[in-house]
């Protein structure tokens, strides 16, 4: 983290709102994961953070990109240098750069990618339908339905086959001539619950066993992301978890089996510091309320999208009083913080947000006209 006087420098330098991303931070993370699941290739979940450069800083470390949609997939190829391009067979040179990891896709986006031999996941039979015809050179991932317990984030509503009828989809892609590389689970955003990946793992195995039988063969396990940020005491050693899940992976899927995996949150949101303003302020309901120039539409969606509080930081010293935080368009929902202890603030000063870069700048919009955070990155 960069000491108070640097960011102070840089937002007199740059202006504000800013989100200063530390790329030694995102290298940091990276290898941290790479030490710990030495096994595990990974995949970048630019959900997280789409900042183009950050693939750049990832792609020297031979990481892979998850993407979600077609601008994502060329975002990646616009900032993966050709050279690493050439020299591959069109047939399989993405395949170690690039999962599409959103189980629905549009037949545009199926249509442009054909050709490359994507790795892409899918958890129905319409969207198997609909692979078939437009892209059958993919390599599918089949999504399972696991257990979220505990995540901050909740995906399993919304994707992954059940487990009990994953083996009939996966014979149904291959009846239809597509093949099935393998796996894939999500266990929630920010896990924190051990058993959420401990359960997927072995429900993965027994469907790896039932596929086998079938007479077909998957080579691959993708264990998705989720792997918790330490946003405060309460969260879980990532070392612990990482310590049970090698342990776990390697009991239950021999060396042949490749892991994968899809870390977004980990890599990056402990990167990033968001600096802003105060541009207004009043008292209300018994304490101070500063209106400050980024907010819920703004850098700190995640309060509404990623379930994730901030806190805010006073460069200044003082009696710290009871104060709300509120963004600057005219929506009363764009309240970051109700309750912060913070010096009694004049319009002008500044107030900084740690552990910013994972699910903010990517779904800032520029509501009532208000300009996103300028991004700076350093150490890149
Ligand atoms: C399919 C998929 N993969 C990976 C991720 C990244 O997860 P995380 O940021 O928790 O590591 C997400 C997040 O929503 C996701 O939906």
């Amino acid at each position: 983290m960069i000491n108070r006087a640097k960011l102070q420098r840089l937002a007199a330098r740059e202006g504000t709102p800013l989100l200063i991303i530390d790329h030694d931070i995102i290298r940091a993370n990276f290898l941290k994961l790479r030490k710990h699941l030495p096994r595990v290739q990974l995949y970048f979940a630019m959900k997280a953070n789409p900042e183009p450069m950050i693939i750049q800083t990832l792609h020297h470390f031979k990481s892979g990109f998850d993407v979600a949609s077609l601008q994502e997939y060329q975002t990646v190829l616009e900032n993966i240098p050709k050279k690493d391009l050439r020299g591959h067979k069109l047939n399989d040179f993405i395949w170690d750069k690039i999962i599409v990891a959103n189980t629905i896709k549009p037949v545009a986006t199926l249509q442009q990618i054909t050709g490359y031999n994507t790795l892409m996941t899918f958890d129905n039979a319409y969207e198997l339908e609909k692979i078939k015809q437009h892209c059958p050179d993919a390599g599918l991932v089949c999504r399972l339905r696991v257990q979220n317990v505990g995540s901050v984030v909740e995906l399993s509503s919304k994707f992954g086959v059940e487990p009990g009828d994953a083996a009939n989809l996966i014979d149904r892609s291959f009846d239809l001539g597509l093949t099935v590389e393998g796996l894939s689970f999500h266990v929630g955003s920010q896990c924190c619950n051990i058993d959420n990946y401990l359960n997927a793992l072995e429900a993965s195995a027994e469907i790896f066993k039932e596929v086998r039988k079938r007479g077909h063969k998957m080579r691959l396990l993708n264990i998705g992301g989720g792997f918790p940020v330490p946003y405060d005491g309460s969260v879980p050693d990532f070392e612990g978890l990482a310590d049970k899940l090698r342990k776990e992976i390697d009991r239950l899927f021999p060396k042949s089996i490749q892991i994968l995996a899809e870390p977004g949150r980990f890599i990056v949101a402990t990167a990033a510091t968001l600096i802003v303003e105060v541009v207004g302020k009043s008292f209300r309901d018994d304490k101070w309320v500063y209106y400050i120039n980024d907010g819920v539409y703004g850098t700190l969606s995640g309060v509404i999208f990623d379930h994730i509080p901030y806190h805010f930081n006073a460069f200044k010293r003082g009696d710290k009083k009871l104060s709300a935080v509120v963004g600057p368009t005219c929506d009363a929902l764009d309240t970051v913080s109700t309750a912060e202890m913070l010096p009694e603030l004049a319009i002008g000063e500044l107030l900084f947000v740690k552990n910013c870069g994972a699910y903010t700048n990517g779904s800032a919009t520029t509501f009532n006209g208000f300009p996103k955070a300028k991004i700076l990155n350093i150490n890149a």
